[in-house]
């Protein structure tokens, strides 16, 4: 059986005592995002221990609410803070015409990275999907129940969809720029897209993302995209027919026998180690590794975590996580 490709979500992060230092030496956290020497340096990172087949852009999701002008603040064991848009009222305080302007060290990262990374590798970009980024922007923060975001999509959703329509439109010429710039391949994050009923779901996450897909294959048909609905149980079969993506992630959640028949059956598939099983390592880890690989190795795959490492992950674990993909 053939290798199948890997990355890791997060893989540059908090784990590497490398990155950790490249981000001191940036400042905070958006300093690093919007300085392309840095965000280049810790892209490769990962590459240099571990030797991934994609390199992913270094960035964040919440560029695009930053550059539409909402104040935005990293809190060490906080998380993004932001000042929350509850209303179609406060949609005033968003300026669209400075965002590419705000965003362009990200594009300098993506085009130096298409020089730098190695030639075997692809360069993956990114964004939020609207719905996701749409969660931070009017909570204000991480949430457990998306309360305020709920309220607005049940009592406004004409408001709301206002809203929307800034982030599909923000979000398709964002990924476009990636593309000129030299991203192969686009993911689009949709983190929260699990706590939405299956109507709300259809409405909020698979249409805008619809739209994004649609938009970007006007200019690069074809592009390839995948999408990554976390949480999202069966509706991940509707997502992957009607939003277009070329590939879909599997969080880890899914259950592989079924993952196997009914979405790797439609379109190629990514996923879905556990990053806590990447923390744990030894028998545990390589059991489930070895199980991911019998079970979805047999088609299009590409072998990743079910959602992105955490900071307190050995990167020896990696290191052997990366030994048994090549099969050493
Ligand atoms: O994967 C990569 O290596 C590329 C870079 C990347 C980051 N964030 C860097 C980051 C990517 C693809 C993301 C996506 C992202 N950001 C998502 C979607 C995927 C997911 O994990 O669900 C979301 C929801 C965000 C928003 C975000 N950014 C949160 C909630 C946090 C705080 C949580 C945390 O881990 O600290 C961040 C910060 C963040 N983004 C860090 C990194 C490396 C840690 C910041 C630090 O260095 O302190």
């Amino acid at each position: 059986m053939a290798r199948p490709p890997f990355w890791l979500m997060r893989q540059a992060g908090r784990y590497l005592p490398e990155y950790r230092a490249a981000r001191a030496d940036a400042g905070s956290f958006l300093d690093l995002c919007y300085n392309p020497k840095l965000a280049e340096e810790v892209t490769l990172q990962p590459l240099r221990r571990y030797g991934m087949d994609a390199a992913i852009l270094f960035a964040d999701i919440l560029l695009i609410p930053h550059a539409l002008g909402q104040p935005l603040a990293y809190r060490e064991g906080e998380g993004p803070v932001l000042d929350p848009i509850r209303s179609a009222a406060e949609l005033s305080k968003l300026d669209v015409t400075r965002i590419h302007e705000t965003l362009a060290p990200v594009y300098e990262t993506v085009s130096r990275l298409s020089q730098s990374i190695p030639q075997s590798c692809t360069l993956i970009g990114f964004a939020g999907a609207p719905w996701t980024v749409a969660t931070y922007m009017v909570e204000g923060r991480g949430s457990k129940d998306y309360a305020h975001t709920k309220h607005w999509i049940y009592s406004d959703p004409d408001g709301f969809g206002e809203l929307m329509e800034i982030l599909v439109a923000s979000t398709t010429e964002y990924l476009l720029r990636q593309v000129a710039a030299g991203a192969e391949v686009i993911q689009i994050f949709d983190t929260w897209a699990g706590v939405l009923p299956d109507d709300a779901f259809r409405k909020w996450a698979i249409e805008p993302t619809r739209r994004i897909v649609e938009g970007l294959r006007a200019r690069h048909p074809d592009l390839p995209v995948i999408g990554f609905p976390k949480g999202v149980g069966a509706n991940i079969i509707d997502y992957v027919k009607e939003t277009g993506v070329t590939a879909v992630s599997l969080d880890t959640g899914t259950p592989l026998h079924w993952a196997a028949q009914e979405v790797q059956s439609l379109v190629p598939v990514q996923g879905n180690l556990d990053p806590l099983l990447l923390v744990e390592g030894g028998a545990a880890m390589e059991r489930r590794i070895a199980e991911i690989l019998e079970t979805l190795g047999k088609r299009p795959f590409i072998f990743n975590l079910g959602h992105g490492i955490v900071p307190q992950t050995p990167p020896e674990n990696v290191a052997r996580l990366a030994a048994l993909i090549r099969g050493e």
